[in-house]
């Protein structure tokens, strides 16, 4: 990896990107879930569901829900009968997901504080790996992409639910102005935190396109690499097999 990495626009020490995300979660932890909603329009919850049904949980299963935060994934997958473990790096998101879970009455999750880069599960050990809007804030990708391809069995499926970058003609535009312009302003109106939410949405424009995110996928050592666009893009699931 190198020395400098993307934090937003600005490029700054790897060593510090991960207590500068772990600063812009802490803040918008208690208004994260309201702020999806009011970003996407509620459609965050359709592409959450989507990516669950082609993650296709069944009961019995050993599901990990790498970058968790609170639960969105998890609670989806977990009628399915799966055992399903959230892991998070930053306990204030945990947080606010084990309470979520408590008001719905959601048992049974296994929620715990890691590193998606240095996890410390046995290898082989989970029938899949699914990290939702996570992976773009993670300081090596792809160390966590290795990790990912270590703690899963053989057999084992990766899947990445992520912003990335829409080719339909027009929509990128008005997608831009949108996100630029507005995202901070509700960031600042709902959540008080105008900064955040621009560190967020300069974090999207800074992830690798769906060819190369793909081909970091391979390199992690993952087969049968598959890339789902929604939107044109704006939103693409990736998958792989570890065989
Ligand atoms: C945008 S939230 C996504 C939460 C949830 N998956 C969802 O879809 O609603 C990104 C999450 O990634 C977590 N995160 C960032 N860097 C991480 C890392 N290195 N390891 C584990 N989690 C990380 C943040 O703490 C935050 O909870």
């Amino acid at each position: 990896m190198s020395d400098t990495v993307s934090f937003g626009y600005e490029d700054i020490p790897a060593s510090e990107k991960t207590a500068r995300v772990g600063g812009v979660f802490r803040n918008v932890a208690s208004r994260y879930d309201l702020m999806n909603d009011a970003m996407s329009g509620g459609m965050h919850r359709l592409w959450k569901d989507r990516f669950v049904r082609r993650v296709k949980p069944h009961a019995g299963e050993q599901i990990l829900d790498m970058a968790g935060g609170t639960g969105d994934i998890a609670f989806r997958l977990q009628p399915s009968g799966a055992s399903v473990t959230v892991a998070d790096i930053n306990p204030a998101m945990l947080d606010v997901g084990m309470k979520r879970a408590a008001e719905r009455g959601i048992d049974g999750l296994v929620w715990t504080e890691a590193n998606a880069e240095t996890l410390t599960f046995p290898d082989r050990f989970f029938d899949a790996y699914t990290i939702a809007f996570g992976i773009r804030n993670v300081t090596d990708i792809p160390a966590a992409l290795r990790e990912a391809h270590r703690v899963l069995r053989r057999g084992g499926r990766f899947f990445c639910l992520e912003f990335s970058t829409t080719t339909w003609p027009g929509f990128k535009e008005a997608y831009d102005a949108y996100s630029h312009h507005m995202v901070p302003r509700l960031g600042q109106l709902l959540a008080r935190d105008a900064d955040s939410y621009r560190y967020l949405i300069e974090s999207i424009r800074r992830f690798p396109d769906m060819p190369r995110f793909e081909a970091m996928i391979r390199d992690a050592g993952f087969a049968q690499t598959r890339v789902e666009p929604l939107l044109g893009g704006l939103v693409a699931i990736h998958s792989g097999w570890k065989i």
